[in-house]
């Protein structure tokens, strides 16, 4: 079985890798030819856990990378599309990637006797496969689906950071689409796979899209709801949020994951898909409300940082705050939508000298604010004549601070988010969003 990934982004190049090195016959399409000869040189693109070592062995073994669509869709059985599907300016998702590839597709398929299945992986908004994607498909084929070709949608729901791990054993396959024997051969496909312990969910093309937004806006939910508590915890001396989540996790109908507060959710993904539903529903004339809570909440929780450290520092003017992490979250380097970013944004407006440091995300940051601030490779160079150190990311190399790394700072004021020191006897003025002073 051949089978075409189109879009090589964390999505696509994961799925590549874990394929490839399982030996399955794999072409990995991208249209960016940088990208193309960093891959064909065993390098990867962006920083994920693993992925190299995948990448390395599937391209000794089955995996090879270029930029020929047509080719891929001239001789591949199975094609999945994991080109993105970012947000645009209201809310709404931006579909020209991905109508782009489809459009190429179709004009390939009307040359060729092959009757591949194409599978969208690509998160769209219910409706999008049926009613934009599958009626460009059939225009530019000029052939009809389930008969000249098939067509599912498919979502997926790894995280970054895990992205390997997570396509080595995801909690679950979505298929939706026609019950039909395309249906049957990607149900196939994957229980071979994943050797049918993933459990597999099949229904039609507006379900399986919505599963998608459902999941990721309930992630939100839980993120928002749990940063909501942390703020009453900070009110209430000695409360602690993360001794309330646990608790609460702990019953069945709650779960013990994605309760851990912090500066809000950042990342490609959550906020994205949040937007999109909200943006989907009042298209169809429903006023989200409860949708619209957690996305200001997530707004506020930034604005709350700033206020901790006007509370701790009283005038910011020509005070230097040392920011911790910038990447959206610990084991990455993307910076998309991160809460470190909006921050940095807020502070700036107070003519704030700002240090960042990161483990992996500097010179992605460095793109966006250029000389504005400084970048530090060491903790202790960043937290050197700092007046506030914040830590924004879960990285390990945060965990691990002792009072020793904190002596260089002006004063020492510790601003940490994620509540990685609480338990630490750190000698300087701590505070921790969700523990009552
Ligand atoms: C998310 C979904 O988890 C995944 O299923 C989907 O396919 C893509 O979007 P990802 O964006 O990689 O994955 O990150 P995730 O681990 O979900 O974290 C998102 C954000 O929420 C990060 O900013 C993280 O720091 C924050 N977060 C997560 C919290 O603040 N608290 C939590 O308990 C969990």
């Amino acid at each position: 079985m051949k089978i075409s990934i189109i879009g090589l982004g964390f999505v696509g190049l994961s799925f590549a890798a874990v394929l490839g090195s399982k030996n399955f016959s794999v072409l990995g399409i991208d249209n960016d030819p940088k990208k193309i000869i960093k891959i064909q040189n065993n390098e990867i693109p962006f920083y994920e856990p693993k992925l190299k070592k995948f990448l390395n062995s599937a391209q000794k073994k089955s995996l090879t990378v270029s930029d020929d669509l047509e080719f891929a869709v001239r001789s591949s059985d199975l094609i999945f599309i994991t080109v993105s599907t970012p947000s645009l300016t209201n809310g709404e998702i931006n579909l020209k990637f991905i109508k782009n590839v489809i459009t190429k597709i179709g004009k390939t398929l009307k040359k060729t006797k092959n009757k591949p299945l194409i599978i969208v992986k690509s998160t769209v908004i219910p409706e999008t496969s049926e009613t934009v994607l599958l009626p460009l498909l059939e225009k530019f084929s000029q052939k009809s689906n389930g008969k000249g070709f098939g067509f599912l949608t498919n979502p997926e729901f790894l995280r970054e950071g895990r992205a390997i791990d997570d396509t080595l054993n995801p909690h679950i396959i979505v298929l939706g689409g026609k019950k039909n024997n395309y249906m049957k051969k990607l149900s196939k496909f994957y229980s071979i796979l994943y050797k049918k312990t993933t459990p597999i969910i099949i229904t039609n093309y507006s379900n399986a899209e919505l599963i998608k937004y459902a999941n990721n806006s309930f992630l939100a939910t839980k993120i928002s709801f749990v940063n909501q508590l942390a703020n009453i915890c900070q009110k209430i001396p000695n409360s602690d949020v993360d001794i309330v989540a646990t608790a609460i996790g702990i019953d069945p109908r709650i779960g013990n994951q994605f309760l851990n507060a912090g500066p809000g959710f950042g990342g490609s993904c959550l906020p994205k898909d949040l937007n999109a539903l909200i943006n989907f529903s009042d298209k169809i004339g429903y006023k989200n409300t409860f949708l619209n809570a957690v996305k200001t909440t997530n707004v506020q929780q930034a604005k709350k940082i700033l206020y901790l450290l006007e509370s701790i520092l009283g005038n910011l003017k020509n005070k230097k705050i040392t920011i911790l992490g910038v990447s959206f979250k610990e084991n990455s380097d993307d910076i998309r939508e991160s809460v470190s970013i909006k921050l940095i944004r807020l502070l700036l407006q107070k003519n704030i000298k700002i240090s960042a440091h990161d483990p992996k995300a500097l010179l992605n940051i460095k793109k966006i604010f250029k000389d504005k601030i400084t970048y530090s490779n060491t903790i202790s160079e960043s937290l050197h004549h700092s007046d506030c150190a914040i830590i924004m990311t879960p990285w390990n190399e945060y965990r691990d601070l002792k009072n020793s790394d904190f002596k260089g700072m002006r004063k020492k004021n510790l601003l940490d988010t994620r509540r990685l020191l609480s338990t630490k006897k750190l000698k300087l003025n701590y505070i921790a969003i969700g523990i009552g002073s």
